[in-house]
């Protein structure tokens, strides 16, 4: 019990010796996820990218890897996450191809319709006001633009109760209403499977 907890608030705010121990498994775990959210952005020639949430930095290393989008932008609470964040993407951030920050998924600090792409994996649980961060990936989404939240299952998290450790779990349809009700469109989600993950979901909208 008291390692579950442990767990949680590590995985909501990775932080000291065991946190970066956690975001190195993370980007190993979290791979098949992670590939998945790449491949539902689509990324285009030019595209302005924002990672919410970027751990490890497992998602924007492979963004950057595809040399398709013009910049990329990472937010992240935990300063950790910055630091490892900092130190992995060193050159592209002297070169102005990456930038990260202190941030929380609430109050986006980005201009209003800066970006083509926001995406964001296993951070919806976290969020203290889901509607306002959905509102706030709006805002700085430019017409067109698409959101991509990857998700494990109501069930998997219920199943390794972390969801008993203050993870906030949800249905497919409770994710797409909440876009919809955000003024998403073209809502669409697409699950798989993991050896690790289990059952997981990636939903996506575009700023209509
Ligand atoms: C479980 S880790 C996932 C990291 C990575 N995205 C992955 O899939 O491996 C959750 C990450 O979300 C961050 N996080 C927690 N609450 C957040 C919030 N309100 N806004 C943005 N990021 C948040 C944590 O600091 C942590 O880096």
């Amino acid at each position: 019990m008291v390692i579950k907890s442990f767990l949680a608030k590590q995985l909501g705010n990775p932080s000291g010796i065991f946190g970066r121990f956690l975001m190195k498994l993370l980007n190993r775990e979290n791979a098949e996820m992670n590939d998945l959210a790449l491949e539902q952005l689509n990324l285009q020639p030019e595209d302005y990218v924002l990672e919410i949430g970027f751990g490890g930095g497992y998602l924007m290393d492979k963004i950057a890897a595809t040399q398709i989008p013009s910049c990329i932008v990472g937010i992240d609470p935990s300063i950790d996450s910055l630091q490892v964040g900092k130190k992995k993407f060193n050159k592209q951030i002297a070169q102005g191809y990456i930038e990260v920050k202190q941030a929380s998924a609430e109050s986006l600090p980005c201009c209003h319709r800066f970006f083509d792409k926001v995406c964001t994996v296993n951070t919806i649980y976290f969020w203290s006001d889901t509607k306002s961060v959905l509102h706030e990936c709006y805002r700085v989404l430019k017409q067109g633009g698409k959101l991509v939240i990857c998700y494990n299952s109501k069930a998997f998290l219920e199943q390794t109760e972390l969801t008993k450790y203050g993870f906030t779990a949800y249905e497919v349809e409770d994710v797409e209403l909440l876009m919809q009700d955000s003024g998403f469109t073209e809502i669409a989600t697409t699950s798989a499977h993991s050896a690790g993950n289990g059952l997981f979901h990636c939903t996506s909208g575009i700023v209509g």
